[in-house]
Parts: C-alpha cells; sequence; structure tokens
C-alpha cells in the first residue's frame, strides 16, 4: 500500500488577513517501506506537509491515501486513532511536548492512550527507551532533568513505542552534536530496514545521500522535485540556484582539481573509490 498525495492545498487561516498558502498543488507517491527525506528551504512548508501525514492538518483541497485511510477536508477527527497508531509523527523540538512526571509515564502514555494494558505499555516502554539509547536509570526522572539530547529520545520513544507503519520525522537531529544525529539516523535507518517506512525532514544533505531511496524538494510550499539522491544532487546549477546544499562528498570531489570521477560521489565509500581510482589510473601510465 503506498502513500498517495493528489493535488494537496493547505492554507492557513483561510479568509482572514492573516490567510497563507502552506502548500500549493502537491502530488506524489511513496513506495512502502522506503526510506524518505522531505528537503528545503526554511518555510518552504516541510512541517506543514508533515503534518498531513497523520491527519492532525487536513488539506485545504485534494486527497490524500495513507495506511488505508482516506483524507480529505471533510474527514472528521472521529476514527483516526488507527491512523494516529499506524503514522507517528515527531515534531519539530518535540521535547517542548514531554508533559508527565516521569520518563517512563510519558513514554506509557501512547500505548495506554491506544488500550494497551498498564504492564504492556510498561514492557514496550522500556524497550524502546532503550532503543534510543537511553540508560535506565532515566527512566523514573522527570523529562525535565534531562539534557536536551535525552529528552529528545525520550519524545522520539513516546513515538516509536507504538510501532508505526509509517514514522515521520521533523528534523529529529536539529541541536544534537554530530555523533548523538548519526546514533540517532541509525536508529531510524534500521527501523526502516525493519520494514518500515521513515519519511525524514533534514536540512543534512549528507543523510540525505547516505539514506534515501526518495527525495521531495519543496520550496514556497511546492513540490519541485521529487527524485532519487542520485539525480537531485546531480545537478549542481540546479541546487545552488533552489539554495540547497551538496553533500560533502560531492563538495569535496569538486574541490579536487585535476581528478575526474565517473559518478559525481554522493558518500565517503564513492569519493574514496574516486580518488582510488584516480590515483592507480596515474601510477599506471
Ligand atoms: N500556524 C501557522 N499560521 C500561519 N502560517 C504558518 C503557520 N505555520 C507555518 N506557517 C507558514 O507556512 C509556511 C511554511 O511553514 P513550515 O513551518 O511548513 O516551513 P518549514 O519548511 O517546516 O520551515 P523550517 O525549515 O523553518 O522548519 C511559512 O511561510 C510559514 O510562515
Ligand atoms: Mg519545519
Amino acid at each position: 500500500m503506498s502513500i498517495k498525495f493528489e493535488n494537496i492545498n493547505y492554507i492557513y487561516s483561510p479568509g482572514t488577513t492573516m490567510e497563507k498558502k502552506g502548500l500549493d498543488n502537491i502530488s506524489f507517491e511513496l513506495l512502502d517501506k522506503s526510506f524518505i527525506a522531505l528537503i528545503g528551504h526554511t518555510g518552504s512548508g516541510k512541517s506543514t506537509l508533515m503534518q498531513h501525514f497523520n491527519a492532525l492538518l487536513k488539506p485545504s483541497s485534494g486527497t490524500i491515501d495513507i495506511a488505508g485511510y482516506h483524507i480529505t477536508l471533510q474527514t472528521g477527527n472521529k476514527n483516526l486513532k488507527k491512523l494516529r497508531k499506524e503514522v507517528g509523527l515527531v515534531f519539530q523540538f518535540p521535547e517542548t511536548q514531554l508533559f508527565e512526571n516521569t520518563v517512563l509515564e510519558d513514554v506509557k502514555f501512547g500505548p495506554k492512550n491506544l488500550g494497551v494494558s498498564d504492564k504492556e505499555a510498561e514492557i514496550k516502554a522500556k524497550k524502546w527507551l532503550k532503543q534510543v539509547g537511553l540508560p535506565t536509570d532515566v527512566i523514573s526522572k522527570s523529562p525535565f532533568e534531562l539534557s536536551g539530547g535525552q529528552m529528545r529520545r525520550v519524545a522520539i520513544a513516546g513515538v516509536m513505542v507504538n510501532e508505526p507503519q509509517i514514522l515521520c520525522l521533523d528534523e529529529p537531529g536539529a541541536g544534537l552534536d554530530p555523533r548523538a544525529r548519526e546514533e540517532m539516523m541509525q536508529i531510524f535507518v534500521n527501523y526502516q530496514k525493519a520494514g518500515h517506512t521513515v519519511i525524514l525532514v533534514t536540512h543534512n544533505m549528507d543523510d540525505v545521500a547516505k539514506y534515501a531511496d526518495d527525495v521531495l524538494v519543496m520550496e514556497h510550499g511546492k513540490l519541485i522535485k521529487h527524485d532519487k539522491p542520485r539525480k537531485i544532487f546531480e545537478n549542481k546549477e540546479w541546487l545552488k540556484k533552489h539554495y540547497l546544499d551538496e553533500p560533502t562528498p560531492s563538495l569535496f570531489a569538486s574541490s579536487l582539481t585535476g581528478f575526474k570521477f565517473k559518478e559525481n560521489p554522493l558518500t565517503i565509500k564513492e569519493l574514496v573509490d574516486g580518488i582510488k581510482k584516480n590515483v592507480q589510473g596515474e601510477f599506471n601510465e
């Protein structure tokens, strides 16, 4: 079952002086169990789009097919519980939404809300707190006693604990140090490999190049490109025109004068292999 958006428009505060178009005629189809990156400049509509995946925002017009649901402007909030279980959404800066007295209670909230018994919710919560790399001694603490990075992990565990079919993450690595970010990326990559769909908003083009099967590029509320990372990053002029960064290996390759690359290297491995080929070629002459 794929995810299908057809002619989606979203207008903030319609009919008021604050009226603003958030999404402009967006259509795409995403394959199940793939890793999708959603990129674009600040204010391009990434978070607005993300909130449509679990019908937190309903389209002003157009239709969405996701996890067996057909969502339109008319879709009521009743019966969306199963959708919210199947489509987990980790907001931008999710640590601001922790609210329970203890870390454990916070993570248990999701499954309990879905009718899971207290005991089972506790087992699941402990499992996911561990999966996101939190030490066991934090579980009885108040979420507000933790570091920013630890709070972020609690919030992510609070969504992953329901084991959604589709996991949507809005800049989960923002503000984390590179090592913590990489650790977190591994959690999401493993989750996708275990048979789930992951949709990730990011400004980190190295992560896009390394992990994404497919990339959605937003600009001014429009979807301006939907393609494989290699296609997205092959046209450097196009990237510049749309204020998008290149992955580091591709940037590095461009700065190596006299070196030729068969294909624009997107990962460190591709870069190293390309350099080796150049060096070996020189030695052979
Ligand atoms: N609640 C709101 N009311 C009115 N306009 C909004 C609201 N939220 C977002 N917008 C506007 O919609 C546009 C898209 O915002 P959105 O938050 O989706 O961008 P984004 O791509 O997620 O940006 P960032 O990278 O900064 O997180 C922006 O112009 C923003 O000002
Ligand atoms: Mg955003």
